[in-house]
């Protein structure tokens, strides 16, 4: 019998640390894996995509995973997110009734592996981001003149900037030896509170590999890359190849970073050993946890994002992709 690794009571972004720890040792120890989940009784999508991740790597390892002890009061939610689609659940018989079509409050916990799933995650996201705004329907018919609706002006700039995070996962995260890494998501409203969460989760190189040799990093460590990371026109693939279209602009991050600000909310990014909420904190992850890639968490309130003026939130530059049109 393996020895279990114990899940902590909340899986989250607000707790990364344990939650991170907990990953890290179920990769880590060898043999088939052993979960207790006694303890637990909350994951947010952050959370649940760093699960998502972990199970992949543990049986990619070919090892077997079985959870034990899960409490009835998240058991049903958790196998409704696909969390626990491909590990053996002992002692726990979730209900698989409630399979309703939720796409206005959730997207089920995902794994992308090729650039050509990202446009149909990315629009699955934002519409659950918006879910149903008063006042913006889905159904409405057309402007006349832009052959838009309301709905379409809002899903599309959402949908375009949690494409970059990740097209940002499947292209920078495959750098440097890690051309297999996948990036796990997953999204949840939460109607008391009214906010929309987010987790985008990648099992690649991470930041500090991509821009170790970018001149703007002043110093070689995880804090650092995020924080470079997030300015603006910081890229590490610009300005490589002068001149040609594809250079990278160096805008993704920001313009996420930028929406999820203005909904009144923020964004949680883990490199390696750091962690780095946009609203100003900082540090080193504790207890030893470490991230191999990158996992962002985004929250914000659902009830601004109609307000958003969409294309002053994006960085003057030049060059601007023609496909873009935050109007
Ligand atoms: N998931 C990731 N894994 C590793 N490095 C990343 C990841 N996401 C971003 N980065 C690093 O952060 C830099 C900035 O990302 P950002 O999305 O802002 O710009 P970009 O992808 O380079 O350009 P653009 O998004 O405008 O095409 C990237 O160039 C890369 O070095
Ligand atoms: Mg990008």
């Amino acid at each position: 019998m393996p020895t279990p690794v114990h899940l902590p009571a909340s899986i989250s972004a607000r707790t990364a640390d344990t939650s991170i720890l907990a990953c890290n040792r179920l990769i880590e120890r060898g043999g088939d894996a052993l979960v207790d989940a006694s303890l637990l009784r909350f994951a947010d999508p952050f959370g649940m995509a760093l699960l998502g991740a972990t199970f992949h790597m543990v049986q990619a390892q070919g090892r077997a995973i079985s959870v034990r002890g899960l409490h009835h009061a998240i058991a049903g939610y958790l196998h409704r997110m696909d969390v626990f689609r491909a590990v053996e659940l002992i002692d726990s018989t979730p209900q698989l009734n409630d399979r309703r079509e939720r796409s206005d409050a959730l997207v089920e916990l995902t794994r992308l592996h090729h650039r050509r799933q990202v446009d149909e995650a990315a629009y699955r996201l934002a519409v659950t981001l918006i879910g149903s705004i008063p006042g913006v329907d889905a159904n409405a018919p057309p402007d006349e003149m832009t052959g838009y609706t309301a709905f379409d002006r809002l899903v599309e700039p959402i949908q375009y900037a949690l494409g970059e995070l990740l097209e940002n996962a499947l292209t920078h995260g495959r750098r440097q030896g890690f051309g297999d890494a996948c990036v796990w998501v997953a999204s949840q409203y939460y109607r008391k509170s009214g906010l929309i969460r987010l987790g985008v989760v990648d099992n690649g190189c991470g930041f500090l590999a991509t821009l170790r040799n970018h001149p703007d990093l002043r110093r070689q460590d995880h804090l650092e890359a995020i924080l470079t990371a997030l300015r603006p026109r910081i890229s590490c693939n610009r300005d490589l190849r002068f001149g040609m279209e594809s250079v990278n602009q160096g805008v993704g991050l920001t313009t996420v970073a930028r929406i999820a600000e203005h909904a009144g909310g923020r964004l949680t990014i883990v490199t390696g050993n750091a962690i780095h909420d946009t609203v100003g904190r900082s540090r080193a992850l504790l207890g030893g946890a470490f991230w191999q890639g990158v996992a962002i968490g985004v929250v914000c309130r659902r009830d601004r994002l109609p307000g958003i003026r969409f294309s002053e939130l994006l960085p003057p530059y030049t060059g601007a992709r023609p496909q873009l049109r935050f109007e």
